[in-house]
């Protein structure tokens, strides 16, 4: 029963579809278990490019099964355009099954994260704006609205009502916003129901008896470690657990089924959004990662912010997912610097520190301590082995693999399916 996970090491955009994808054609189901359509996840099939938001990356290989489980928050709107745009591009999405119990994005979740973000002002999280923490809060409440209920239009209504009914009065009292008219709302989500109806499965129970016929089922984390509602840099976080203790309540799978959780890894840092991160440049080295790293939003399109490679939250995100792996992207974006600086600890306050400070002030007050790495000028996107990357690249990754304590097992050096050295097998 080879179950794996696979998560983002920091603060997301770490290379995740890409290394999903690679896994796709060995695996029997990839599984999204938890965010929804903030995420934006990029994947590389020989000169096509494809910008994944909710779909689970393995939906571009033909024989695995794509499955939205119960943890994830689904925009209908999103999902179907999403589905009609890759079946235009002639892959089949038919095999698809999403959780009945996945709560539904509605268009008052997006109203509410907007105008929260607004009225934030300079402490706004810097959200994606898709609705996700609003529609979290709701599931919270228990006034979520779930795929299900769409097959139930007294329900359904019913439960539109009892979600706007405070949600009106913060909006109309406290934004001067309009009221919004459960009807218009009702009337919206049924207009989806039918589409999306074929997909709709018990996926707990679709994968526990896969898991039974010992095939292979891939959980894919959206988004990353550090931005996790309980172990991120909380308040500045999604409002889900992409952490590996979220695939088994997101996917409805028991702990003891999960053999191996691959922490992807980027080469240095970026984040999006705002929020604490201590080796942030704002130099022409940083500059340097966002241009080569292609380092912007799929999302939303935003700059991302890019620093040097961070170990002690590599260790941290190590430890609270129990990662067995590592898989190490983007080491290519670094060819050409002369010295590498990593950040091996943090001084704060005047101490140093080796692990992630618990507290938020801490946190905000960590400098990094950098050690210095010889760099290399050779080109290695052509690299099919590790004996084929250059001494210093080599060296490079045997130290990151040291300071964050548990095996690099695949390299990424460049986009595509075959850019990938291969170490130690997966599956
Ligand atoms: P995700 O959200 O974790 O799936 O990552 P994104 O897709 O948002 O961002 C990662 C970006 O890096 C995408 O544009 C990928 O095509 C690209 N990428 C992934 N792995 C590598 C790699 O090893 N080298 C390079 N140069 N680009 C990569
Ligand atoms: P992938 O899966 C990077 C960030 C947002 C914001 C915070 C909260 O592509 O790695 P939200 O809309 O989730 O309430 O925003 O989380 N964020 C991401 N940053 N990659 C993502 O997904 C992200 N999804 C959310 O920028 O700071
Ligand atoms: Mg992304």
């Amino acid at each position: 029963m080879p179950a794996l996970v696979l998560l983002g090491a920091q603060w997301g955009d770490e290379g995740k579809g890409k290394a999903t994808d690679l896994l796709g054609g060995s695996v029997d189901y990839v599984v999204r278990y938890q965010g929804g359509n903030n995420a934006g996840h990029t994947v590389v099939v020989g000169d096509q490019k494809y910008a994944l938001h909710l779909l689970p990356s393995g939906i571009l290989s033909p024989d695995c099964t794509p499955v939205i489980g119960n943890g994830v928050v689904v925009d209908p709107s999103v999902l179907l355009s999403e589905l009609s745009g890759l079946n235009e591009r002639g892959i089949d999405t038919s095999k698809l099954l999403i959780s009945g119990n996945a709560h539904i994005i509605t268009p008052y979740n997006v109203t509410v994260d907007k105008v929260t973000e607004r009225f934030l002002g300079k402490r706004k999280i810097g959200t994606t704006g898709r609705g996700i923490g609003p529609t979290y809060a709701d599931k919270i409440n228990r006034v979520g609205i779930r795929v299900q209920d769409l097959y139930d239009e007294s329900i359904l209504a019913q439960k539109v009502e009892a979600a706007l009914d405070a949600k009106n009065q913060i909006l109309t009292k406290l934004y001067n916003r309009r009221a919004i008219v459960a009807d218009q709302v009702v009337e919206e989500l049924l207009g989806y129901a039918e589409q999306i109806k074929p997909y709709v499965a018990d996926t707990v129970l679709v994968l526990n008896q896969a898991l039974e016929d010992n095939k292979v089922v891939l959980f894919e984390g959206g988004q990353g470690t550090l931005l996790d509602i309980d172990h991120g840099t909380y308040p500045f976080v999604t409002s889900s657990n992409p952490t590996a203790g979220g695939a088994c309540t997101g996917a409805g799978v028991g702990p003891t089924k999960i053999s191996r959780v691959i922490g992807i890894l980027k080469a240095y840092t970026t984040r999006v959004g705002a929020g604490p991160f201590p080796t942030e440049l704002f130099d022409e080295d940083g500059e340097a990662l966002r241009r080569i790293g292609g380092e912007r939003g799929v999302t939303t399109g935003r700059d991302r912010r890019c620093g040097w490679f961070d170990a002690v939250i590599a260790r941290y995100a190590t430890r609270v997912n129990g990662l067995t792996d590592f898989f190490l992207t983007k080491l290519d974006v670094l060819t050409g610097w002369e010295e590498i600086p990593v950040c091996v600890a943090y001084e704060i306050d005047g101490r140093r520190v080796q692990e992630l400070p618990y507290s938020q002030t801490d946190f905000h007050h960590a400098k990094p301590v950098y050690e210095m790495l010889p760099g290399w000028s050779e080109d290695i996107t052509k690299a099919k082995t590790f004996a084929d990357l250059p001494k210093n690249a080599q060296d490079y990754v045997k130290a990151l693999e040291e300071l964050s304590g548990a095996p690099i097992s695949a390299i990424g050096v460049g986009p595509g399916r075959d850019e990938t050295i291969e170490i130690n097998s997966f599956i």
